[in-house]
């Protein structure tokens, strides 16, 4: 049998993905082979195809998508197939409409999710979950700052955050994207570049600062994010939309009250079968909630997956992006 899939053999702008064709063996002892249904895209793969997160090339790339499983290795003993499945780990090489994936990392779909649906939700969803539960988990009414509000994993943990109690202040790149914003349940929005944000905050917060700011924009917001906190506030860093955060005196953070720093990954909280499990039952818990919105702004053929890396890339997205495979 044969595939269409997305490789890169240089690092470089979109332009380097190319649409090939392979031939793709029967799966592993370990594996089943899934039809893509619908694929996510996430802003880690344009690290990937960048060269910031360096790899092997050629590679495949792509981390996360949702698809019906078509055959069923020996070893594999608690899926079928015909099972709807979804995933957000293993090996890079989700942008194809076909291909084998360890069993390991796939979570059924439960009743009422779709596979758009879940390839638009689940690795923006679980880091959500870790962010919002793990990394600083929110109390009620914590005031907390989330940038690129109205983006995949800020239009999900702003609605998040809402509904573990917190107040939430949204950061974004538009007026459009702050209408999104407030529609998702932002209690204030404040536009990049075009006010003091510290000030902002402050104003906001009856001058307190914020208890945690979720950062995914990186060197180019690190240190008004440490200006935006309270005594001992956290600052997740968590993305490098504007590139990579750069090295920093630890002495700024005794200077504005004895702050906290982490550097989270999604793969470190779901490292186990169990771990997963949890986070992904939280994920569906929550999308069950009542008034929950997955919004998916924009899908793109995969065909056309250069279009959708650069429109990701020059903030033209909302939500979240499929590529629907062919
Ligand atoms: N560490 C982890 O485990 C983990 C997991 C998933 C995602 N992430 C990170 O979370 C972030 C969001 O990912 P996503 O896939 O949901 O993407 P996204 O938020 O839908 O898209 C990125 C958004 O970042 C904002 N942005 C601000 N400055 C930017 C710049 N210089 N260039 C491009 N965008 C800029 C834009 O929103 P505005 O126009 O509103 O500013 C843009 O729409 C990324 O940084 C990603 O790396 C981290």
């Amino acid at each position: 049998m044969t595939t269409r899939l997305v490789r890169i053999h240089a690092y470089g702008g979109p332009e380097v993905l190319r649409l090939e064709t392979s031939e793709l063996p029967p799966p592993g002892p370990s594996e089943v082979r899934l039809r893509h249904t619908a694929i996510g895209l996430n802003f880690i793969d344009t690290y990937h195809r960048t060269g910031l997160y360096p790899l092997p090339l050629p590679t495949g790339l792509g981390r996360e998508a949702a698809g019906v499983i078509e055959d069923v290795g020996e070893a594999v003993t608690d899926l079928t197939t015909g099972q709807a499945v979804v995933y957000a780990g293993g090996p890079l090489g989700a942008y194809a409409e076909r291909r084998n994936v360890d069993a390991s990392v796939l979570v059924p779909l439960p009743a009422g999710v779709d596979g758009e649906r879940a390839a638009a939700v689940f690795l923006k969803g679980l880091t959500s979950w870790y962010l919002l539960r793990r990394s600083y988990p929110v109390k009620p009414r914590d005031a907390v700052l989330l940038y690129a509000a109205a983006g995949g994993v800020g239009s999900l943990a702003c609605q998040w955050a809402k509904k573990l109690g917190a107040t939430v202040i949204g950061i974004v790149g538009s007026e459009d994207k702050a209408a999104l914003a407030r529609d998702l349940g932002a209690d204030h929005v404040i536009l990049a570049g075009s006010e003091d944000i510290p000030a902002e905050v402050r104003r906001l917060t009856g001058g307190e600062g914020v208890a945690a700011v979720y950062d995914s924009v990186g060197r180019d917001t690190f240190m008004t994010s440490l200006d935006c906190l309270r005594p001992h506030g956290v600052l997740v860093t968590f993305g490098n939309a504007s590139g990579a955060v750069e090295p920093f005196a630890p002495a700024e953070l005794a200077k504005r009250g004895s702050l906290y720093v982490t550097r989270p990954t999604l793969d470190h909280f779901v490292a186990t079968r169990e771990a997963l499990l949890e986070a992904s039952a939280a994920l569906f818990d929550f999308l069950s909630m009542p008034d929950v919105t997955v919004r998916i702004g924009q899908r793109y053929p995969l065909a056309e997956v250069r279009a959708a890396h650069g429109d990701l890339e020059a903030r033209r997205t909302t939500g979240s992006t499929l590529l629907v495979p062919g």
